[in-house]
């Protein structure tokens, strides 16, 4: 089994301080990382779930994918990470059964992780991101 553990679920929200001021006042939460990902266009905010995250999720310019997204679905559950021991390994298994793939290679995420996108036509409708913790 590749996927050893739920890494995250992203959910796409308008107001980043206002989603997070939500979980913290009604379930207790409280943000364990911030980011800008500048090249991906998006900030986040990770809540500590377990071993796993909520990871909020904020466009921070207007051609971001995510700033699409919210265009076209509105807010919502965006994408599941799945942690892998190894990111290539998991993704050249995606390609080698037929699948299509967002990044052709793995690339850097945040928190200093090794990341890959898999198409959503590929995975049932849902956009699966492949997670290397290397820390
Ligand atoms: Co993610």
């Amino acid at each position: 089994m590749l996927l050893t553990e739920i890494d995250h679920i992203a959910i796409a929200v308008n107001d980043l301080d206002a989603a997070i001021a939500w979980y913290q006042e009604v379930f207790g939460a409280t943000v364990e990382h911030r980011e800008v990902v500048e090249s991906d266009g998006v900030a986040e905010a990770l809540l500590r779930v377990a071993d796993s995250y909520v990871q909020l999720l904020t466009p921070t310019r207007d051609d971001s994918p995510v700033a699409k997204y919210l265009a076209n679905k509105g807010e919502g559950l965006h994408h599941v990470g799945y942690r892998v021991a190894d990111c290539a390994v998991a993704l050249e298994s995606v390609k080698a059964s037929g699948g299509r793939v967002i990044d052709e290679s793995p690339r850097p995420g945040s928190r200093g992780t090794t990341v890959a996108f898999i198409h959503p036509k590929t995975s049932f409708g849902t956009l699966i991101e492949l997670v290397q913790d290397n820390s």
